[in-house]
């Protein structure tokens, strides 16, 4: 099932605050991994906290046609008894991930090294989006793969009976890509080897060992070698899954931007390799601070408490872009506030997400009276006095556009609106009743 009616909404000034304690759905990132990894994991994992938005379900309901039992107890609690590695069987149907990357991506990986035929697709986002950044090296592994024009999904697998270990250094920073020639590597005998010239998030490393894979990191200035041994035996494990830092950036720039506000957004994933964003801000002169921190299943988790701040530019350089890959939109909103001019640069990435993220956050903010500019891969935002506001953003299909331009509506001068804020519900279900539950008084976010 994919999203299906168009869910028009428009963002004003709250009439007070943001005020209160809250938590975050799971994270993204880790709710994908933690699915997978227990489907490949022998014997009954308990994942708690797991992101029930529609790209999870997907992931949930493909390692099901996968032949593993997912089974949701409560909410957010879920059950996986696993197949082992290698024990997974052929899918009798399409398999479909709606509008996720990281459900499509990584699925390839698992299915390169089992011996059957299966058929992935997704929703026309999806279908847009490049799948040849895994294809090409995969299919070194003896892997087959048929797709529409330019590695487009839909994509037929048929895997290797005898899959060849990979050696593979990434073109262009992906934990994506990544993580899928390592889920190969699960049931491939010897070494994959997977070389990144810069760092990505670690979740599929952190977790594999964390099921009992044997996984090292070995840093030669800032390239990161991973290596693992194929056909661990993977044992069930638990999995707390921390609040989604990607889903936190929104509260906490609307926080920073609605004068008076004071949040607290309790168990955040705070991965170094996740948190360019929280940097970035408080270069910006943002009050955000982290209390509380521990370790949560091999990823570091924290609370973090954010006070509305006037904030100012910044330059982000290229080699930050991995590390908040997915917050440049919602800190383009910020940047617009900020006093001075930011620049963005090296976003050639953003290109290729759930939309021309690149094009679509330069023409939200154009479209809402700010003067902005792309140079090459560079975003350029005039910061200064609150936007005009006023417009309908296009989302094309993207929950973080969507949110981004509703969290610019809470400070502009004029109201913004939204096409669609139903694709909200990939990564954040709840999130505009979460936001106006911040607020006394009427909604600010609201059907138009
Ligand atoms: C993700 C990796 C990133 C990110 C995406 C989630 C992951 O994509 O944008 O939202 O879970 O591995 P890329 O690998 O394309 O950079």
């Amino acid at each position: 099932m994919h999203i299906a009616a168009t869910r028009p909404l428009i963002a004003r000034r709250p009439a007070a605050p943001l005020l209160g304690t809250i938590r975050v759905p799971g994270d993204k990132s880790i709710s994908h991994r933690a699915l997978m990894f227990a489907a490949l994991a022998v014997g009954e994992s308990r994942i708690s906290g797991l992101l029930e938005g529609e790209d999870v379900l997907r992931t949930a309901a493909a390692m099901r046609a996968l032949g593993a039992e997912v089974v949701q107890d409560a909410p957010e609690t879920w059950r996986v008894a696993g197949r082992g590695v290698g024990g997974l069987v052929e899918p009798a149907e399409v398999l479909d991930m709606g509008n996720s990357g990281t459900a499509a991506r990584l699925l390839t990986g698992i299915l390169a090294s089992h011996p059957f035929f299966a058929v992935l697709t997704g929703d026309a986002s999806l279908r847009g989006r490049p799948m040849q950044r895994v294809i090409d090296p995969l299919a070194a592994c003896g892997a087959r793969f048929l797709s529409r024009a330019g590695g487009r999904l839909p994509l037929a697998v048929v895997g290797a009976r005898d899959p060849l270990p990979l050696d593979y250094r990434l073109p262009v920073p992906s934990a994506q890509v990544k993580s899928a020639l390592l889920l190969c590597g699960l049931n491939t005998p010897g070494l994959t080897r997977v070389e990144e010239p810069e760092a990505t998030r670690d979740h599929s490393e952190n977790m594999l060992r964390h099921f009992g894979a044997e996984v090292s990191v070995q840093a030669q200035g800032s390239t990161r070698i991973i290596t693992l041994a194929g056909q661990p035996h993977l044992r069930a494990a638990d999995v707390v899954v921390p609040g989604d830092p990607s889903s936190a950036a929104f509260l906490i720039v609307a926080a920073l931007l609605v004068p008076g506000s004071r949040l607290r957004i309790e168990g955040v994933g705070l991965n170094v390799l996740r948190c360019g964003l929280f940097a970035m801000l408080r270069e910006m002169g943002a009050d955000l601070r982290t209390e509380n921190q521990r370790l949560q299943g091999g990823e570091p988790v924290g609370d973090l408490i954010v006070t509305h701040s006037p904030l100012r530019a910044v330059e982000v350089p290229a080699e930050r872009a991995p590390g908040m890959i997915d917050e440049f939109p919602v800190l383009a909103v910020a940047a617009a506030f900020a006093e001075g001019t930011t620049r963005m640069c090296g976003l050639k990435e953003l290109r290729v997400k759930e939309s021309d993220r690149l094009t679509a956050t330069a023409a939200l903010l154009a479209a809402n009276g700010v003067r902005v500019e792309i140079e090459g891969d560079d975003l350029i935002v005039h910061g200064g006095r609150p936007p005009a506001g006023g417009a309908m953003a296009q989302t094309h299909m993207d929950h973080r556009l969507a949110m981004s331009a509703l969290v610019l509506g809470l400070a502009a001068q004029a109201p913004v609106a939204v096409d669609d804020g139903a694709f909200i519900d990939t990564s954040f279900p709840g999130f505009a009743a979460l936001l106006n539950g911040l607020v006394e008084g009427p909604a600010p976010i609201a059907a138009p």
